[in-house]
């Protein structure tokens, strides 16, 4: 059975029919073609399907894609900028070896943006605290905290940098 969802999807707004047994990870993978978004377990333990639902981490093996209804949903690929520029969480993924296998990180990738939304200035143990739900068992989680930790400090002074600008004006 079908029915309409209408929902904000990294930024633009999408009007689809979804299966009502789709899940959102259903949709964004074979419904919408976005594959940034990976299937681990399948069943909430890895982290793997990690997107933003309004700004909060959610395993999108878990939600059924109704009920993303009206919501704002990011995955991987809306975290890129104009011309292709990656987010400073992405950058700092790259720069500190943050990036390990492609089903891990991208997961990895929106927990430590949900979390820089809510503190732009996390402690070690709050960046741990917010890995919990994503499994890496290959190679820790070393640099993966360090990548966090340089996101944070490039996003505040990118954040900085933009005060500045307003504050200075075109002069
Ligand atoms: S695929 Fe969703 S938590 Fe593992
Ligand atoms: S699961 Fe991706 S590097 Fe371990």
């Amino acid at each position: 059975m079908k029915a309409r969802l209408r929902f904000r999807l990294n930024g633009k707004v999408v009007e689809t029919e979804v299966e009502t047994h789709w899940r959102l990870l259903d949709l964004l993978r074979d419904g919408l073609g976005l594959t940034g978004t990976k299937e681990g377990c399948g069943a909430g333990e890895c982290g793997a399907c990690t997107v933003l639902c309004d700004g909060e981490a959610v395993n999108a093996c878990l939600m059924l894609a109704l009920e993303a209804e009206d919501r704002e949903i990011r995955t991987v690929e809306g975290l890129v900028g104009p011309g292709g520029r990656l987010s400073a969480v992405q950058r700092a993924f790259v720069e500190e070896g943050g990036a390990q296998c492609g089903f891990c990180s991208p997961g990895m990738v929106m927990s430590a943006q949900a979390l820089l939304l809510e503190d732009p200035d996390p402690s070690e143990e709050r960046i741990r605290e917010a890995l919990t739900g994503n499994l890496c068992r290959c190679t820790g989680y070393k640099q993966i905290v360090a990548a966090i930790r340089r996101a944070a400090s490039l996003r505040r002074s990118e954040a900085g940098e933009g005060e500045r600008g307003e504050a200075g004006g075109e002069g």
